[in-house]
């Protein structure tokens, strides 16, 4: 057999085995994917151009290296006017965070600031808060039979904790959830022309919605962070539509990277507790458990399964060439479960001593939001197992048909 019969058919099978993922089952358990997919090799290609990372020891190193930087606005415009690069929502996308590179990158993190340790602090009787209400309005629902986890706890938590940070009215949280759910296309794997057009249109009103905020914030400047930005801004750019337009991208991508990721976590790590019942009473017994098995269960099946980058010059990788350009697509949902970094690691075991994911990614893009998305996880369960009678799954959950962010459409759930 010639190689040309051999890579055509090795990109049929990897094209087979990513439409596999797509399905119901391979959403409820992309992991037999990934090691069909692991056993091709460390590096494969991609079908559709570029290279797929199960490794993670090398996806833990790309991240690092400088020399593999973000698809940004000059490599999406090389991919040409009709690739689904440059649709709307995704060149709106590139003036974000996660899409710029040094140095323009480093200027943009330090104006959004960080969460530290006090901020955390500050937050956190506000979560636990909100969380309380979430559990006793589920526990209401749970005297009738059955609830659903997702719609009462999961999906409400993170957009009262972010929609309440950024100054955001309640009454519009519902519709930015709404659009976040849409928007999220511009950022899968594999989106197709119509999950596109939901972004664009998401975009558009996110966009109209998030410069009307800025232009309020600079007419009534507040004590919040978009107010914050805007000062910081100002000192740093001197045209003031460039400034607003910079506040505008970070409060649009904190609002996007915060709500769908961190929903996501929080359901995923209560279906860990439902699946693992034995764990309910160790927990309650002990919150100190609580952080290990959030971590658990971002490594186990995190929020995000693929990162994107770019080769910035030739090289090789395990034995597979690249050029300048080439993408790379950083598999971390299937590196939790890599066995060259975890024994036993299809156990989910809370007690690892080296928990190990890449669930926030790493280098200079890690997660901005990690501190507060482990602040929601860990007050969720640790209230849970407290307040709440040992509850039950009712039916597996369904969960849309994604690739890159995961999301799970229901947890629905009954006192056991
Ligand atoms: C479980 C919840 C979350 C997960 C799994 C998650 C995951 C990620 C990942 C994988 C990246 C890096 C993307 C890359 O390397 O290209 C990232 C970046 C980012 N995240 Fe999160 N995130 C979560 C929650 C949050 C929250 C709550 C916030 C805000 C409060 C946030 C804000 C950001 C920002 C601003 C960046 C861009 C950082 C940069 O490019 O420098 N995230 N997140």
């Amino acid at each position: 057999m010639g190689t040309g019969t051999v890579q055509s058919s090795d990109r049929r099978a990897t094209v087979s085995l990513f439409s596999r993922l797509r399905t119901a089952r391979g959403q409820s358990d992309p992991f037999p994917v990934y090691e069909e997919l692991r056993s091709r090799g460390r590096v494969a290609p991609a079908p559709w151009g570029g290279h797929l990372v199960m490794g993670f020891d090398l996806c833990d190193r790309l991240l690092r290296s400088r020399e593999w930087a973000e698809p940004d606005q000059r490599w999406r415009a090389r991919q040409g006017r009709s690739s689904r690069w440059n649709t709307p929502s995704v060149r709106e996308m590139g003036h974000t965070l996660p899409a710029l590179n040094p140095p323009e990158h480093t200027r943009v993190r330090r104006a959004a600031g960080s969460f530290d340790r006090g901020s955390i602090q500050q937050m956190s009787k506000g979560v636990t808060t909100t969380t309380i209400r979430l559990l006793d309005a589920l526990a209401e629902q749970l005297r009738d039979g059955e609830a659903d986890f997702n719609a009462v706890v999961s999906e409400e938590l993170p957009v009262a904790v972010i929609g309440g940070w950024l100054g955001i009215p309640s009454a519009d949280w519902p519709r930015l959830r709404e659009l976040t759910h849409d928007q999220v296309f511009a950022q899968e794997l594999l989106p197709s022309a119509s999950q596109l057009a939901l972004s664009d249109a998401a975009t558009r009103e996110l966009r109209a919605y998030f410069m009307d905020l800025v232009r309020e914030r600079r007419a009534r400047p507040g004590d919040d962070p978009v107010s914050r930005w805007i000062a910081t801004w100002d000192a740093i750019e001197p045209d003031r539509e460039k400034a607003d337009a910079g506040v505008y991208y970070l409060a649009l991508f904190v609002l996007l990277a915060a709500l769908e990721t961190t929903t996501s976590m929080l359901s995923m790590a209560v279906l860990a507790l439902l699946d693992r019942p034995w764990w309910w009473d160790p927990l309650a017994a002990d919150p100190e458990l609580v952080p290990a098995f959030v971590e658990e269960s971002l490594r186990w099946d995190p929020p995000t399964h693929v990162i994107t980058r770019v080769a910035t010059r030739d090289g090789e990788l395990d034995g597979a060439a690249y050029r300048a350009g080439e993408t790379v697509h950083l598999m971390v949902g299937a590196v939790g479960r890599d066995p060259e970094r975890h024994r036993d690691a299809e156990q989910f075991d809370p007690h690892r001593s080296a928990p190990g994911h890449l669930a926030f990614s790493g280098g200079i893009h890690y997660c901005l939001g990690a501190p507060v998305a482990r602040l929601e996880a860990q007050t969720l369960l640790r209230e849970l197992v407290r307040r709440l009678p040992r509850l039950t799954l009712v039916r597996r959950p369904r969960w849309a048909p994604r690739i890159a962010f995961r999301r799970l459409l229901d947890l629905d759930v009954a006192p056991a």
